[in-house]
């Protein structure tokens, strides 16, 4: 899918069930890696990372078989020799949290070649937080012309304070710290519901971990980890997205799967702004009958505060809100690359600085072609056309499918008049 087309302006309704969750799939597919048996993943999503783990599993030894929604990985046989002739290139290049193999692998073999797309070690998004913590499992790192080798002759726990609350840094420490010798305490450790999902996937497989989904993990490294069976719960940020589409157009719609649970702070800032959701059997009911209501600010946080991933798709929303609002970036910079085009589509936006913006309400957004640039941007851009009156097309779609199994196919179940050419 190239592009996506919206006639936009007409309020949701329907439902639709969510996709299980991107985030909390791949790191348990790359825990499978520690495990000498089968496991079973279900609602497993359908998405381009996915199959790249896949892939790269499949390279590294494992046999791995697709039924629908359930994913079966049999890890038996992951060798060190498939290890050391590096992960196929494609693989690696494509999907970004290839990077989580790092932990599993140093936990299974003690050994594992990563190469970096264009060679880059801190690039725009840098593990340096990954490699001092592993570094402090008694792991030895070496540049390479490819990227670096990593070994460890054994790795032993230790007590790691991460300087902030790395999601990926603590789901490295967590794969490698399982096999360690030893104890190892993970202190100022994440707490996203992905890292909890991790956990647990590992416990059912025979790990020893205390204090799963605080910010200090006392892991008890074992000697052997079993396959385990795991279901994955419904995406958080995707369930999300179409509380913002179903906020910014009107309407009421059922997110059958929704991960309440895991969503307080985005419901939260949704009730304030005026929408009625509610927890069901099912999953969320959101209803949203008038214009939405400004927040004063809005700020992102390492969970459980408001999530970065969430940001964005929030924008279209406020940009229709009745008053005014700054957002604030605490998690990563250069999250506004969106600001541009909701400006083109009437939005009245002012960008203080890398981290800060300010918007102020209009009454309607106008339907522009627009440039998807990365995954939530792309996702609320479509957000930003099932608002707008008119015509919007969102170019760059590949970027919306690596987290969105078939947005045009789940909006249309909410009555969006949306198609991807
Ligand atoms: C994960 C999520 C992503 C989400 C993010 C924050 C996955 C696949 N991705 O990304 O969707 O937006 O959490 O909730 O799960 N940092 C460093 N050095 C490091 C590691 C991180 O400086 O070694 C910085 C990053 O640049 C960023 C901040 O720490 O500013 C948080 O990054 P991190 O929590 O590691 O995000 P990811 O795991 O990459």
């Amino acid at each position: 899918m190239e592009s996506i087309y919206i006639h936009g302006g007409i309020a949701l309704q329907g439902q639709v069930r969510v996709q299980g969750s991107k985030n909390a799939v791949l790191p348990v597919m790359a825990a499978t890696l520690l495990t000498e048996g089968t496991s079973t993943i279900g609602n497993c999503p359908r998405l381009k990372d996915v199959y790249h783990m896949q892939t790269l599993l499949e390279s590294l030894g494992c046999v791995t078989a697709r039924d629908k929604e359930m994913l079966k990985v049999h890890a038996a046989n992951v060798s060190t020799l498939r290890a050391r002739d590096g992960m196929p290139e494609d693989a690696v290049r494509g999907m970004r949290s290839s990077i989580i193999l790092l932990g599993a692998l140093l936990g299974r073999l003690g050994e594992v070649r990563v190469e970096y797309p264009g060679g880059c070690v801190i690039g725009e998004r840098p593990i340096d937080i990954h490699i001092e913590a592993l570094k402090k499992l008694n792991v030895h790192f070496e540049e390479k012309s490819y990227g670096f080798y990593a070994y460890s002759e054994e790795l032993r726990g230790t007590e790691v304070s991460l300087p902030v609350p790395s999601v990926g840094a603590t789901e490295n420490l967590i794969l490698a710290a399982v096999r360690a010798k030893g104890t190892t305490v993970i202190r100022g450790a994440a707490r996203e519901p992905e890292i909890t999902a991790l956990c647990e996937f590992l416990s059912l497989c025979g790990a020893d971990i205390a204090g799963t989904g605080s910010a200090t993990l006392i892991i008890q490294g074992v000697e052997r980890l079993m396959g385990a069976d795991y279901a994955i719960a419904g995406d958080r940020i995707v369930a999300g997205t179409y509380l913002c589409a179903c906020m910014a157009a009107g309407g009421e719609v059922l997110l059958k799967e929704a991960p309440v649970l895991q969503m307080r702070e985005t419901l939260a800032a949704a009730i304030r702004m005026g929408a009625v959701c509610q927890e069901t059997e099912e999953g969320l009911y959101v209803q949203m009958e008038e214009r939405p209501k400004a927040l004063k600010r809005l700020a992102t946080a390492p969970y459980p505060g408001f999530p970065t991933d969430m940001q964005s798709p929030f924008l279209p929303v406020l940009s229709l809100a009745e008053g005014e609002c700054d957002v604030e970036e605490n998690i990563f910079e250069n999250r506004f690359h969106i600001v541009p085009y909701l400006q083109d589509m009437g939005a009245d936006i002012t960008q203080t600085d890398a981290r800060h913006i300010h918007l102020r309400g209009i009454e309607e957004l106008t339907g522009r072609r627009v440039l998807a640039k990365e995954l939530r941007g792309g996702a609320a851009l479509t957000v930003a056309g099932v608002a707008a009156k008119g015509v919007t097309v969102v170019d760059g779609c590949k970027f919306i499918e690596r987290g969105y199994e078939n947005i045009c196919r789940d909006l249309r179940e909410l009555g969006v008049r949306i198609y991807g050419v």
